[in-house]
């Protein structure tokens, strides 16, 4: 949340910092703003809305033409969206851009105002700039300490002191923040896509660490102000991989993407036929000395937990408690010794999450990440990390990241199961080999989209309406209803089929559509006679389920057959068309798909 950046080289620092806040706009669109030297004067253009207001307003009134500033764009936390409000904030003597939470801000500013500061804007961040200013004697670095020294909470500062127009000054805390290494020209972003136009190459700042940029030289100070060497990281990523490539959207770009990035994750992972997880030293072994497995994430990748657990209790006989990060962290868990804690998520930034690990690592818990952020906090923390290869997911609504995740869950089920010896090492590699099929039958599904368009057109009028399954189906049912909510704006809730009688049923009527996942087999029947109980109230029904599924003439109002595979796996193609469900669906509604109002993707605050 919040997307910061800073530049220093030869180039026009206006463009390249606009250019690296349009990849990081997935943090946030309240409000974009940069600061840049120009003649050795701090000039700072900001405003109100998305980084084409301010792209726009630069074009009315001239932007700056220096070669170093720094950048931010903007979810609002502290202060409502506001021109006021906007990043950066400062003087003429520095100027800072920050993403994170100033915790004692009101007892900062209380004691800043008996210095005699006034207030301008309504955030958090004010504060910093005018602590920053308070501590101000000409030794930028030494200022840094004694200012962080006094704030609570999480940072990461871009900074720039007029005194030194040919540096940038960086610090963080338990908000991401890289420097980019170039030649002859350096960064610093929140994120890799920021810096991906012009360099692979770069340094991981950690907690507290103060790092002094200038066009040639990287140097790095700890808090005590000694030296710190790094180790230079190169990106996997190309910058094309964060780019529409032709889609209208990222979303659709990215939905298109699952057939490669679910191969690209699980296949290195498959050694003779085998799921193979060495690489975190995983054994068999020691992944069935677990006496419990914890599932903690958030949103999305909670939801690919929820899969996860339905999938490695049926198979592996194991019991999973999927929680809520933000509950996990406030309950006392009863975590400990001889349990494994899986943490997921795409970003490996969430701030949550990353209190879940914390906690858990404190009680003694063995700590698996389950991340696509090469080198984030999560992956770093961990005790063991498996990366999915998902590439960069710029849409704020997820969709590929969820696929490679709950792959991931049945490659752990399938092993774990094993190594329990609650299946035969042939059903292993079968499953595994069923898995590999998994990405032609999504690509099949997406060479014709028309079925999910249709039903998007039936249910895009709707003010609300119900996902309902049972099982895995209902697991899936909670990401159908986030992802619709989340891009359509729609009211939707999921509820396990089984559930409706006992009080969502009263919702029911002509006027509330329910999409009804029935993939699995076993229950289908069921959860037929749950639809036939709300057609009967009125619902126009929209039926998802496998193409060979029996179903009855006129069980449903419009059905989508899903390409067949092991109904264990089934939930992973159905994934596909109800992302497309919702993408469509945000469409007709004529919504910001990539950009959905007051969302922002990795939530660094809590
Ligand atoms: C929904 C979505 C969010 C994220 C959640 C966790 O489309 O993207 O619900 O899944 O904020 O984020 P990560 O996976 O980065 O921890």
């Amino acid at each position: 949340m919040c997307g910061i950046v800073g530049y220093v080289g030869k180039r026009n620092c206006a463009d390249v910092l606009v250019g690296s806040l349009r990849k990081l706009e997935y943090r946030g669109y309240d409000s974009a703003g940069i600061a840049v030297f120009e003649n050795n004067k701090i000039k700072v253009e900001k405003c109100q809305g998305k980084l084409d207001n301010l792209v726009a307003k630069m074009e009315r009134d001239g932007k700056p033409s220096g070669v170093c500033g720094i950048g931010h764009t903007r979810w609002a936390t502290h202060g409502e969206p506001s021109d006021i409000n906007s990043h950066p904030h400062g003087n003429k003597r520095l100027s800072i851009v920050h993403n994170g939470i100033i915790e004692n801000y009101a007892k900062l500013k209380i004691f800043l105002e008996e210095q005699g500061y006034s207030f301008v804007s309504q955030t958090d961040t004010e504060t910093v700039s005018k602590l920053l200013d308070y501590y101000y004697d000409g030794a930028p670095v030494d200022t840094i300490i004694r200012a962080i020294s006094e704030v609570e909470g999480s940072y990461a500062l871009g900074i720039i002191f007029r005194d030194f127009p040919d540096r940038i000054f960086a610090v963080r805390k338990d908000s991401p923040l890289i420097i980019g290494v170039g030649e002859g020209e350096n960064f610093i972003a929140s994120d890799v896509p920021a810096i991906l136009n012009y360099t692979k190459n770069y340094y991981l700042l950690e907690q507290d660490e103060i790092a002094v940029i200038s066009r040639d030289e990287v140097i790095i100070y700890d808090i005590h102000k000694e030296i710190v060497h790094k180790e230079l990281q190169t990106a996997d990523w190309d910058a094309d991989a964060a780019e529409k490539g032709g889609y209208e959207h990222f979303m659709l770009k990215e939905i298109h993407e699952q057939p490669t990035a679910i191969k690209t994750t699980i296949t290195p992972r498959i050694n003779e036929g085998m799921p193979d997880f060495s690489e975190c030293g995983l054994t068999d072994e020691i992944l069935a000395s677990y006496r419990n497995i914890y599932i903690v994430a958030c949103g999305t990748a909670m939801h690919a937990g929820m899969v996860g657990k339905y999938v490695i209790e049926k198979l592996a006989r194991t019991p999973v408690t999927v929680d809520m990060a933000s509950e996990f962290r406030y309950r006392d868990p009863i975590v400990g010794e001889g349990d494994l804690v899986i943490l997921i998520s795409q970003s490996g930034e969430t701030a949550d999450t990353k209190e879940a690990l914390n906690i858990s690592k404190r009680k003694g818990a063995k700590t698996l990440a389950l991340v696509n952020v090469k080198g984030s906090s999560i992956a770093r923390e961990a005790d063991m990390v498996m990366y999915t290869h998902a590439g960069p997911e710029i849409s704020v609504a997820s969709t590929k990241a969820f696929t490679v995740q709950i792959s991931m869950m049945y490659m752990l089920a399938f092993k774990l199961a094993y190594a329990k010896g609650v299946i035969t090492e042939e059903k292993c590699r079968e499953y595994v080999s069923e898995l590999l099929e998994v990405p032609a039958l999504i690509e099949k599904y997406l060479s014709d989209k028309n079925e999910a368009q249709y039903a998007a057109s039936r249910i895009m009028n709707a003010e609300s309406l119900l996902y309902i399954g049972r099982g895995l189906d209902y697991a899936l049912s909670m990401e159908g209803s986030l992802k619709l909510k989340e891009i359509s704006y729609i009211h939707s809730e999921a509820y396990a089929a089984g559930e409706l009688k006992h009080g969502p049923i009263a919702l029911i009527s002509d006027q509330t559509p329910v999409i009804a996942i029935a993939t699995q087999s076993d229950v289908l029947e069921k959860t037929v006679s749950n639809i036939e109980e709300v057609k009967s109230r009125g619902a126009k029904v929209v039926l998802m389920c496998g193409e060979n599924a029996q179903i009855g003439e006129g069980v449903a109002d419009y059905v989508i057959r899903i390409p067949e595979c092991d109904k264990l796996l089934m939930p992973i193609v159905a994934a596909v068309p109800l992302q497309l469900i919702a993408y469509y669906t945000a469409i007709l509604r004529g919504n910001d798909v990539d950009q959905p109002r007051n969302l922002a993707k990795s939530v660094t605050v809590e």
